[in-house]
């Protein structure tokens, strides 16, 4: 069998990572997964059943019966949430704070853990995250880390909000950004930071094409 090929690409909200990394996944016939999907799974289904998304007890409660699960159809990955999909229902603003509360608690991680790492054993994938190159894959062959500054990130999440049909304030996004930044980067339990060997990759003043060919370019000088 020839040798599995795993990209890790982390980095904070915003950045361009999934869109990024779906085209940089198709560019070389990798899967892409966008473990972000996970939390939000997770996050939604403690929301729908009324539970305060940032306390672990209650939480960590869900996990013995909650049941997550990406299908690949086409290479274009679909979450499931029981028989559910949900990969349209986890992009609102609501399950975006909710995955951002449900990742700070360790049980929740520990139990997305063995999913990533099960995919990543047996395809070549792009995968993309907070902690993928420092904890989930370090042993992967190429990491990136995908920045761009805060006001850029909302703008785009503005937009791509817009696309599809969600309005949301400028003002608000921004908040959000800036709060869940703080989250993902402050938490004692695997925090967003670049690994020591990640190339970064700052895409404030890129177009969405000069960062798919910024990252496919540092994909391909290394593998
Ligand atoms: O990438 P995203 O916005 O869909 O991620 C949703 C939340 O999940 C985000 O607040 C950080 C968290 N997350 C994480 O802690 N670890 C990952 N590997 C992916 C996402």
């Amino acid at each position: 069998m020839s040798e599995i090929i795993n990209i890790a690409i982390d980095g904070p909200a915003g950045a361009g990572k999934s869109t990024v990394s779906r085209r940089a996944a198709a560019h070389f016939g990798f899967i892409y997964v966008d473990t972000g999907a996970l939390y939000r799974a997770v996050g939604l289904n403690a929301l729908r059943l009324g539970l305060d998304t940032s306390d672990p007890i209650a939480v960590g409660g869900t996990l013995g019966s909650v049941k997550v699960s990406l299908r690949f159809i086409d290479g274009e990955q679909r979450i499931f949430l029981f028989d559910e999909d949900v990969s349209e229902a986890i992009r609102t603003p609501e399950a975006s704070m909710a995955a951002s509360n449900v990742s700070a608690i360790p049980s929740v991680r520990e139990f997305l853990f063995d999913l990533q790492r099960d995919i990543a054993a047996e395809n070549n994938c792009v995968m993309d995250g907070r902690d993928i190159g420092t904890v989930v894959l370090p042993n992967a062959k190429v990491k990136l880390f995908l920045t761009a500054s805060p006001e850029k990130r909302a703008e785009r999440r503005c937009a791509e909000l817009t696309a599809k049909g969600i309005g949301e304030k400028y003002e608000n996004v921004l908040a959000d950004i800036i709060q869940r930044d703080y989250n993902d980067s402050h938490r004692e339990i695997a925090p967003l930071k670049q690994a020591d060997d990640a190339v970064l990759i700052d895409t404030t003043e890129m177009t969405l094409e000069q960062s798919v060919e910024a990252v496919i370019s540092a994909i391909k000088e290394r593998i």
